[in-house]
């Protein structure tokens, strides 16, 4: 089986889910499933979707047509840091090189934001978001000698999904719409290798 076909039948997996209408629930048990299974073996992301930047890069693998879902390389250069931001639709972060750390805010009554749970994310392991409008966290390279790249799956076109970023020391939101780092998405239909 190549990259190719790996990265297609996980997608084809999740059009199949998408198909049934499921909650948000049974979207982040069987997606995230799915997800695990595509993380185990990190020999099929290409390449153009794994190259660092300064900071990180968003590089949109797919998103679904009718915009139930989307697939996304994260990579996160050296240094890479999130600003602390919400998402406002479930998500599932697989990690795939490297490690990663997020960390969930919370606001206080003071209308500042406190730190809360710190996750390490290893090579293989997935972690599943509810759609909660409190779902602010930051994420960062956890590794300083390397780039590491997570893959996440959004319940929506996530690069064109209106949500905030915060400042964790005033709690004031900034509206963020995301968008994606690459123009093209990779090439998933050409069978005529296999054939
Ligand atoms: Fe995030």
């Amino acid at each position: 089986m190549t990259g190719t076909d790996k990265l297609r039948g996980f997608i084809q997996a999740m059009t199949r889910l998408a198909e049934q209408s499921p909650e948000e629930a049974r979207w982040l048990e069987e997606g995230g499933a799915l997800l695990e299974a595509l993380v185990r073996e990190d020999d099929w992301l290409p390449d153009a979707m794994a190259e660092p930047g300064p900071g990180y890069r968003q590089y949109l693998l797919h998103c679904d047509p009718l915009e139930r879902f989307s697939v996304v390389s994260f990579v996160w250069g050296v240094g890479a840091r999130t600003p602390v931001h919400n998402h406002k639709v479930w998500g599932l972060v697989g990690m795939l090189r490297g490690e990663e750390v997020s960390v969930t805010m919370h606001p206080t009554p003071e209308g500042r934001m406190r730190a809360g749970q710190v996750d390490r994310l290893r090579p293989g392991e997935v972690v599943r978001v509810g759609s909660g409008e409190e779902d602010a966290h930051w994420v960062e390279n956890a590794l300083t000698d390397r780039p590491s790249i997570s893959i996440h799956v959004y319940g929506g076109n996530i690069g064109a999904v209106e949500r905030h970023s915060f400042d964790p020391e005033t709690g004031e939101k900034r509206r963020f719409i995301s968008g994606y780092s690459n123009e093209f998405v990779p090439n998933l239909w050409d069978r005529s290798r296999a054939a």
